[in-house]
């Protein structure tokens, strides 16, 4: 089959990418990504010689080109990762977000609908459910729970489920969704939060920990997530949502505590510094659904991931500091400098 994978030259479509040009030989894999600040074609270095794999730079938004683009290639599958994801991107600079999460969706939609498709899988996450309160370990995100977004990033991303499923519902669109917890791993953008705090620590930099680093993300090796995708794009059921987790919740301060031990560096690296506006407190996702229908399992809990993780920056250094001496710099003064003052 011929698979679009948009966005592949970011931290998720970039595994993925890897991920499918080495376990499906058979199958064409086109990259379609447009190098923001986010796309680092460095990441497809392994594969770019494979000759089941193809790159193509442009704008999931532009329709013009998004059609020719079908018209040529004609493929049997979309798998949607293209998006901006920062969420304090999206409180510096909304518009982008609509745009590309949002109408990017719809025009590649609109070209499924036009030319045909056996799979559109839409990449979503779990910050479409809103948060948990901390006090409650009980809870869970199932795929009932009532979208109630908090940023402009996680309203981009429920507005561009909404669209697939209306397109599945009323063009009879083939689509499904997963909604996965956060990932981390090799190729992750170092302005998250683990790779932040890995190559600030090797510098022997502060560490911007915000608020009082309680907040609770759950956290899955962005390996598992790639195989789980892969799962629901050959074997999920059309029209279904699939939450993605692993159920590996820990505080923002235990991770970065745990980065330290690692690293063999000192906690006083650590500043509370002021907290993102309307930050939420906890996710954590019910996997159940994955699981039970489709058989999946994570092969990383969050204490080998970090490990092999911690690991691969390690080694990679050449990657990160690449992106760390460019644009990313800047970047870093503009959101950081009023911060830590
Ligand atoms: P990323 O920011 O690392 O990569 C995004 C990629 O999309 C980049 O390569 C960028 O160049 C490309 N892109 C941006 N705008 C584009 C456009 N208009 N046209 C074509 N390409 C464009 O993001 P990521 O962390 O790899 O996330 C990938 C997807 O997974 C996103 O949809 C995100 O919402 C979702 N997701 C991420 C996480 C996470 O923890 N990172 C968790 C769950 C879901
Ligand atoms: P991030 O990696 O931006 O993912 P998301 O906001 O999508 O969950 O942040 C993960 C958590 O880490 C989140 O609670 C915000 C926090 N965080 C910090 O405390 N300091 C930082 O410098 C960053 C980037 C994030």
């Amino acid at each position: 089959m011929k698979i679009i994978v948009t966005g592949g030259a970011g931290f998720i479509g970039g595994n993925f990418v890897h991920y499918e040009v080495k376990n499906y030989p058979g199958d064409q894999i086109v990259n379609l990504d447009l190098l923001t600040y986010a796309g680092n074609l460095e990441t497809l270095k392994p594969v770019e010689d494979a000759p089941n794999y193809r790159f193509v730079r442009g704008d999931i938004a532009d329709r013009e080109f998004v059609f020719g683009l079908f018209e040529e290639e004609r493929p049997d599958a979309v798998v949607n990762f293209a998006a901006e994801s920062h969420v304090d991107r999206s409180i510096e600079d909304p518009g982008i977000f609509v745009r590309t999460n949002v109408m990017g969706t719809t025009t590649l939609l609109d070209a499924c609908k036009e030319y045909g498709i056996g799979r559109y899988h839409q990449v979503s996450t779990d910050e479409v459910y809103g948060d948990l309160p901390l006090d409650r370990k009980d809870l869970f995100f199932t795929e009932e729970t009532p979208l109630h977004t908090s940023s402009p990033y996680s309203a981009s991303k429920a507005s561009a489920d909404l669209f697939v499923q209306a397109y599945h519902r009323t063009f009879g669109i083939p689509t499904t969704i997963s909604r996965c917890s956060n990932n981390y791993g090799p190729y992750h953008f170092p302005e998250k939060l683990i790779p932040l705090m890995i190559s600030r620590a090797l510098a022997d930099r502060e560490l911007p920990v915000y608020g009082k680093g309680e907040n609770v993300r759950d956290w899955l090796h962005v390996e598992d997530h790639c195989a789980a995708v892969d799962l629901i794009l050959r074997h999920g059921k059309v029209g279904e949502i699939y939450n993605v987790g692993g159920h590996n919740e820990r505080t923002n301060l235990e991770v970065v505590q745990t980065i330290l031990r690692a690293l063999g560096k000192p906690e006083s690296l650590i500043r509370f510094v002021t907290d993102r506006p309307g930050h939420d407190l906890r996710y954590a996702i019910d996997p159940a659904k994955l699981t039970g229908e489709l058989g999946w399992k994570p092969r990383y809990d969050f204490d080998s991931g970090i490990r092999q993780t911690i690991r691969w920056y390690l080694e990679h250094e050449d990657w990160w500091q690449r992106i760390l001496s460019g644009e990313y710099s800047k970047y870093f003064d503009d959101m950081y400098g009023k911060r830590l003052g």
